[in-house]
């Protein structure tokens, strides 16, 4: 459940707390009541994200919060104030802002960014608990003044959509993986897309053997659950392009035969978090209005070590006739995109995206702020990183370097499955490159920003839902 979210003219007297910015330089707002001299006394100079919480024994709680220099304002710098607001706010149910109304942001962007970070902060993940649990916050009021209040409105509502398909992204998740099966997968698709307007098709293992996409039935060969691919499509009226996304959908990563050890394996039920990213950002846009057409690929299985398991050695042929030789089990995510790919391929898109929680080397190299992104274009990689910087859901280019595929050459099949044992992220992006034709593609590969340990800003602990935002944002600019 999300909180809702309001517009008034002036700050309400009967919520629990409001949030106040207040810049590193300039007036310091005079709800306030403290001087600057005060504030930085309490040890608060008003850097971005700082809070300052402020209760009061008859009214609302005043939180003043950080935004640092004011001709550095931007919508990223609102995301993260309204993050801390809610997370300041504590177990109040009922928050103000008026965070939304600074000037040098437009009043769209501004109010889109101020409720995706609130809501975003106030996320929980309910678990599987007799007494689940439960976000704080349940009402969220934008306090703008007349001149901004047309594009503050437009601005929530779209903040309230993005946030709401981060939050399927991150339910879909942080569930665990016996509840969350590529069944299961499936079925939350078909239900999403029948209240966001997709076409949802779900293909089980016949008919994936039928489409000789033998990525899926490989990685899926030691499980008990069955695999299940979905195909989602978004077509608006006058489509002005055509874009395609694609994400691994490995429901639980066990390593298969190439077993990974137990510390490695805890949070592998997030290993379908690129899947869910797709089928989140998907959710969201027909009611954004988007104007591209956008086919989406859910590739689900789990990678598990039943006697039938896909044996090293073993070699096994994708939907687009190439061939690979198994040397590392674990190396799974790239043989199910591969099939996810040689799909998209087929449907003539202008561009593709793909979206994995592909390699820990991604990781190492990156850390867990950034996103690895890599591709066959420029142009189309440099939109993927503009929509990523929009939304705050940063990645970091790696090169595509071609000195580096004979690291994936076989005497058996058409590639290995593993390249050396370094450059990981970027052997694993040139498999990929294998199934995608020319068509401009760009792979991003969210191993490091899957998941958080504690709660971080707007990011609560478990899975981010990371690139949900990035992919909507990327659909909604896409213009061929
Ligand atoms: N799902 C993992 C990558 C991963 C690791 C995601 C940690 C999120 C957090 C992937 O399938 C994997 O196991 N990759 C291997 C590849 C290797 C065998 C070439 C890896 O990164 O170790
Ligand atoms: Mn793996
Ligand atoms: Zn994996």
């Amino acid at each position: 459940m999300t909180a809702t979210v309001q517009l008034l003219r002036t700050v309400p007297t009967r919520v629990d707390a409001i949030g106040i910015p207040v810049g590193t330089t300039g007036v310091v707002p005079r709800s306030l009541g403290l001087s600057r001299a005060a504030l930085e006394k309490a040890g608060f100079e008003g850097k971005p994200g700082q809070t300052l919480v402020l209760p009061s024994a008859t009214g609302s709680t005043q939180i003043a919060v950080g935004i640092g220099e004011l001709t550095s304002l931007s919508t990223t710098v609102l995301r993260n104030a309204a993050g801390a607001v809610v997370r300041a706010a504590g177990k109040r149910a009922t928050v103000a802002t008026t965070l939304a109304d600074l000037a040098g942001v437009d009043a769209a962007k501004a109010a889109q960014a101020v409720v995706e970070g609130a809501l975003l902060a106030a996320y929980r993940y309910a678990g599987i608990k007799k007494d689940p649990n439960k976000s704080s916050l349940t009402e969220l009021v934008l306090v703008v003044g007349e001149k901004r209040s047309s594009g503050a409105r437009t601005g929530s509502d779209r903040g309230q959509a993005t946030a709401a398909a981060a939050y399927l992204a991150r339910d879909l998740a942080n569930t665990p993986p016996g509840y969350m099966a590529a069944r299961h997968m499936a079925e939350r698709a078909v239900e999403v897309g029948r209240t966001s307007g997709l076409t949802v098709e779900v293909f089980n293992r016949d008919q994936l053997a039928e489409m000789g996409c033998g990525g899926m039935l490989g990685v899926n060969a030691g499980s008990t659950e069955p695999p299940r691919m979905v195909r989602l499509t978004y077509t608006p009226r006058n489509p002005v392009a055509h874009l395609a996304m694609v994400g691994k959908g490995v429901m639980f990563d066990s390593g298969g035969l190439s077993l990974k050890p137990s510390d490695g394996m805890i949070t592998m039920k997030m290993d379908m978090s690129g899947a869910a990213a797709v089928l989140s950002a998907m959710s969201a846009l027909k009611a954004l209005h988007c104007k591209t057409k956008v086919t989406g690929y859910l590739m689900c299985t789990d990678n598990m070590t039943g006697g039938a398991a896909t044996k090293l050695g073993d070699v096994l042929t994708f939907r687009n006739g190439k061939t690979s030789e198994i040397h590392n089990t674990d190396a799974e995510g790239r043989l199910v995109l591969a099939d996810g790919l040689s799909l998209a391929v087929e449907d003539k898109p202008d561009a593709i995206v793909d979206i994995a929680t592909l390699t820990g080397a991604c990781m190492v190299a990156l850390g867990t702020k950034l996103a690895g992104v890599i591709g066959n274009n420029q142009g189309f990689i440099d939109k993927v990183q503009a929509s990523g910087a929009t939304t705050d859901e940063r990645t970091w280019q790696l090169p595509l370097e071609q000195a580096y595929r004979k690291l994936l050459d076989s005497n058996v099949a058409d590639m290995r499955n593993i390249g050396g044992p370094h450059g990981g992220a970027i052997t694993a992006s040139l498999f990929l490159a294998e199934f995608v034709g020319d068509v401009p593609w760009a792979h991003i590969d969210m191993a490091g920003p899957m998941a958080v340990d504690a709660d971080d800003g707007w990011l609560s602990k478990g899975a981010t839902g990371f690139g949900t935002r990035l992919l909507i944002d990327l659909a909604l600019s896409f213009k061929g």
